[in-house]
């Protein structure tokens, strides 16, 4: 593997040097195949391959904040900053996360960032002590927490893309995700199942149809039974296409409370009863 890693390296570094990948406008430092973000140099940051002239993971410069950039010139800002047009300094949109992080916008802890985005996992208060939360790109919170001691492993990938799938459209997601926002191991969409990576849902079986799910290796009889929807999603679900059946014969949206459900299929803590919230 290395000789062959070390050959491509070699191989293309005269073609690439410092220069600007055709067609996209950035500065690229010499290409180095690095896989962590900790080893790249001061003031640059990881990049994917796709993104590096297509060869490897690498590093890009950046200007940091406040720095002078020139729309025009190639360089990226530092991630989370863009080039005012005008003060031709590299600033965070107001609306950002990074602009909130660098001006104390919430009182009791800082939030992080991706890029313009907030990351996935946000921890408030001490390790020892605090907890996790998963959050959606604009900040909200969504379903999954943990404590900070035991976050290790926690993505909040599964909760993201639920929410994200919902925001697009589909009112019939069914992945399952656990407490801390991760996957849980059997996972069912669309008429489809699989056994997923907990952490981000990629399937690690083959993806069979729903009526074969008890094929799968994931597949556990005593905590799934012979359905994969539990009751409270199943209620839920019910209840959807009976909106959408009656949307086809032109009638007016089904005046039921709907079910409240978590995304791992359990009871939501609050449940809407006519018109009222309970607890
Ligand atoms: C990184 O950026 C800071 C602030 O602009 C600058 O002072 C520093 O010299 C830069 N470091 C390198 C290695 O370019
Ligand atoms: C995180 O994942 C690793 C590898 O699967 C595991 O050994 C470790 O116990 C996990 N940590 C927690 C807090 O669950």
């Amino acid at each position: 593997m290395w000789p062959l890693v070390l050959t491509l390296v070699v191989a293309t570094t005269g073609a690439y040097g410092a220069e600007v990948c055709p067609g996209l406008k950035t500065m690229y430092l010499p290409p180095q195949c690095i896989n962590d973000r900790d080893k790249c140099p001061q003031n640059s940051t990881l990049e994917p391959a796709s993104k590096v002239c297509n060869m490897c993971d690498g590093c890009t410069a950046y200007i940091q904040k406040d720095g002078e950039c020139e729309p025009t010139s190639g360089i990226s800002c530092k991630p989370g900053y863009e080039c005012d047009e005008q003060e031709l300094k590299c600033v965070a949109k107001s609306c950002s996360c990074q602009y909130k992080a660098d001006n104390s916008y919430y009182k009791s802890w800082t939030p992080r960032c991706d890029g313009f985005d907030y990351a996935p996992v946000q921890c408030k208060g001490e390790k020892p002590t605090g907890r996790c939360f998963c959050f959606d790109k604009k900040g909200n919170r969504i379903f999954g927490e943990q404590l900070w001691a035991n976050a290790e492993n926690m993505t909040c990938a599964c909760s993201r893309q639920v929410q994200e799938l919902q925001d697009q459209g589909r009112k019939d997601v069914t992945l399952h995700c656990n407490e801390q926002g991760n996957y849980e191991e059997l996972q069912c969409d669309d008429g489809l199942c699989w056994c997923a990576e907990e952490k981000t849902g990629k399937p690690i079986s083959q993806i069979l149809p729903e009526n074969m799910m008890i094929m799968l290796p994931c597949y556990d009889k005593l905590n799934v039974g012979s359905a994969y929807l539990r009751q409270c999603e199943s209620l839920l679900i019910a209840q959807k296409k009976i909106e959408i059946e009656m949307a086809a014969h032109n009638s007016r949206n089904p005046n039921f409370p709907y079910v409240n459900c978590e995304l791992d299929g359990s009871y939501g803590a609050v449940q809407q009863d006519g018109n009222q919230y309970v607890n």
